[in-house]
């Protein structure tokens, strides 16, 4: 059976200091539990400090939040995928909006960081999700599939399988706007039905995870919801009280 997921992304938040006392505390008042899958994703700058401040805690997983897709070179400013594995990180967060929007990440930049994920053996976690404007036009379900397909591109069947999505719509990322529980479960029900046709019954084992304005308060709510595997969490999961009462949900 696949774990529900939790998984807490810090954006540009948590530097090193900030990451130990942070990991500290979450790990003080989170005991280990075998009936979920908890993954941190700080600042690469953090990646190193906080994958040693795990070391003794293999239920909580580390992981990076952008990767560049060759695996070492002149690529000023970026991190590799075996250089966030050598901090201890298993996970590769892919095509978030915030990259997509502020960074000019492509459809093909995202299949090409997934694979290289992979290359290092990282699981990725794609990012899809539709702008409001996309929304209000009704082409939802065409953006996500595009999104989910392109970043299945260069990976095989066992690798598809192991992967985790996540459907962060951009209007609710931020904003205290969270998708209705069943506008998350349509979204999620059409990622299944693609998954099934590409990797038939391996589908049920990639977790799909909803993003965007997740609270310790509509935590539950979200996760009841058919198809809805886990939760990604930006600004709630800054505060470690506060995020080990949504990995708890
Ligand atoms: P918020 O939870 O702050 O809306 O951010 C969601 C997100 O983008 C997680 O990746």
């Amino acid at each position: 059976m696949r774990k529900p997921v939790f998984a807490a992304n810090w954006k540009m938040n948590h530097g090193p200091q900030d990451t130990r006392a942070f990991l500290t505390r979450f790990l003080a008042v989170y005991p280990p539990r075998d009936d979920r899958t908890v993954i941190v994703l700080p600042p690469a700058v953090s990646l190193a400090v906080a994958g040693f401040a795990l070391r003794d805690r293999p239920d909580v997983q580390l992981g990076v939040q952008s990767i560049h897709w060759e695996d070492k070179g002149a690529f000023t400013g970026e991190t590799s995928a075996p250089m966030a594995r050598d901090c201890g990180a298993t996970v590769a967060l892919v095509g978030h909006s915030e990259r997509r929007q502020l960074f000019g990440e492509t459809d093909d930049m995202t299949a090409r960081k997934c694979a290289a994920a992979v290359r290092a053996g990282l699981t990725p976690l794609l990012c899809v999700g539709e702008r409001i404007e996309e929304r209000d036009r009704g082409i939802t379900l065409a953006v996500v599939l595009r999104q989910v397909k392109a970043g299945l591109s260069r990976l095989d069947k066992s690798h598809i399988a192991s992967m985790a999505i996540a459907y962060e719509p951009v209007w609710a990322i931020g904003t205290g706007k969270t998708a209705r529980p069943e506008d998350a479960t349509i979204v999620h029900t059409a990622i299944r039905r693609h998954l099934r046709e590409v990797i038939t019954s391996r589908a049920e084992d990639v977790a799909i995870l909803y993003g965007g304005s997740v609270t310790a308060e509509n935590a539950a709510e979200l996760l009841a919801a058919p198809e809805v595997n886990g939760l990604l969490v930006g600004s709630a999961s800054l505060d470690a009280d506060t995020w080990a009462r949504i990995a708890s949900t």
